[in-house]
């Protein structure tokens, strides 16, 4: 794996969950692969699970990982090429992103969308920019448009549940994405990716309910259901994703507040006793309800848990293939 940006750079889907499950088993089995190797995780936003969870892969793979919050801690990117920088901007991804490519094996980067350009936030300027720049393999701790390793995860944890309780038909399990109320316009990024992951990963049946106004990328909900009929979409579902994402098309806001999308424990009765996903952070009471979230069915915990493995998975990929 020479990087790790989308679903694109996963390989076999069934055999990184396979690894990541491994090295949940056995976390320190590869302690000696990372050693006197560094990895740095730049962040131009703020985190909980992914900086920590990250930093806690690659120490299990033996790697010393450094955390620079650029946004607070840096020089003012400029990402634009030809810029004449006589605003704020104080140094181009150019000059800093191999410099900083000079000081590590691996880097890592997360960057949000700008929630006012939609053409500008999927052109994936910050990354791409960063890739092209840093002459080190980068792993996308979360970019404008997509969440590969939060992703990764929750296809770990849809395989892991699945593991433990298998269907009874021996089906496909029905996965719901569902909307949620916020009370701000959020990035799309992790709908978008979970859809382009269950999409590629082809092992379920897929539908995606949302209310007008909300649609995602169709390259990534290509082969899903789609409605905006959420009593309908819940039906005898099994794993039942919750996210709020802002407007698509009049880009990046929030028209429609309806509590009615928050998912109840009265909404969970129409499904087939659905385990409960969400990415964190969680609004409560907003976007999931205390009786949900704090019910059996939540699998919220195990699924954040889960962004260790995920993460040591690819880096592992990553430490192992030669650099060229
Ligand atoms: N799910 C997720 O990416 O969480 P953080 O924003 O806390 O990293």
């Amino acid at each position: 794996m020479k990087q790790f940006i989308s679903v694109h750079d996963a390989g076999n889907i069934n055999a990184l969950v396979e690894k990541a499950l491994m090295y949940k088993a056995n976390p320190l089995q590869d302690i000696m692969l990372g050693a006197n190797k560094r990895i740095g995780l730049l962040f131009l936003n703020p985190s909980l699970r992914t900086r920590l969870s990250t930093q806690v892969a690659a120490t299990n793979l033996g790697m010393e990982a450094i955390v620079f919050n650029v946004d607070k801690e840096g020089w003012a990117l400029e990402f634009e090429e030809g810029a004449i920088m006589s605003g704020n901007t104080v140094e181009h991804i150019k000059d800093a992103a191999p410099v900083l490519g000079s000081y590590f094996d691996i880097l890592c980067i997360r960057t949000f969308p700008s929630l006012k350009n939609r053409e500008d936030d999927y052109s994936e300027l910050y990354i791409t920019q960063f890739i092209k720049y840093c002459g080190v393999p980068v792993i996308s701790l979360e970019s404008a448009t997509l969440h590969p390793l939060q992703s990764l995860t929750d296809v770990i944890t849809i395989k892991e549940c699945l593991n433990n309780s298998p269907l009874g038909d021996g089906g496909k399990p029905k996965i719901v994405l569902t909307w949620a109320p916020h009370v701000k316009p959020l990035p799309q990024c992790v709908a978008n990716s979970f859809a382009q992951w269950i999409n590629a990963w082809g092992e379920a049946e897929f539908i995606i309910t949302h209310p007008e106004d909300y649609e995602l990328k169709e390259e990534f909900t290509k082969g899903a259901t789609i409605t905006h009929n959420q009593d309908e979409a819940l039906k005898n579902a099994d794993f039942v994703y919750v996210k709020n994402w802002s407007t698509y098309k009049d880009y990046g806001k929030i028209y429609e507040n309806d509590p009615e999308w928050m998912l109840t424990e009265e909404k969970l009765t129409l499904t087939n006793n659905a385990k409960v996903m969400h990415c964190l952070p969680v609004r409560r009471n907003v976007e999931l309800s205390d009786e949900v979230l704090d019910s059996a069915n939540s699998i919220v915990i195990q699924q954040a848990a889960n962004r260790v493995w995920a993460a040591q998975a690819v880096i592992s990929e990553i430490l192992k293939t030669p650099i060229p």
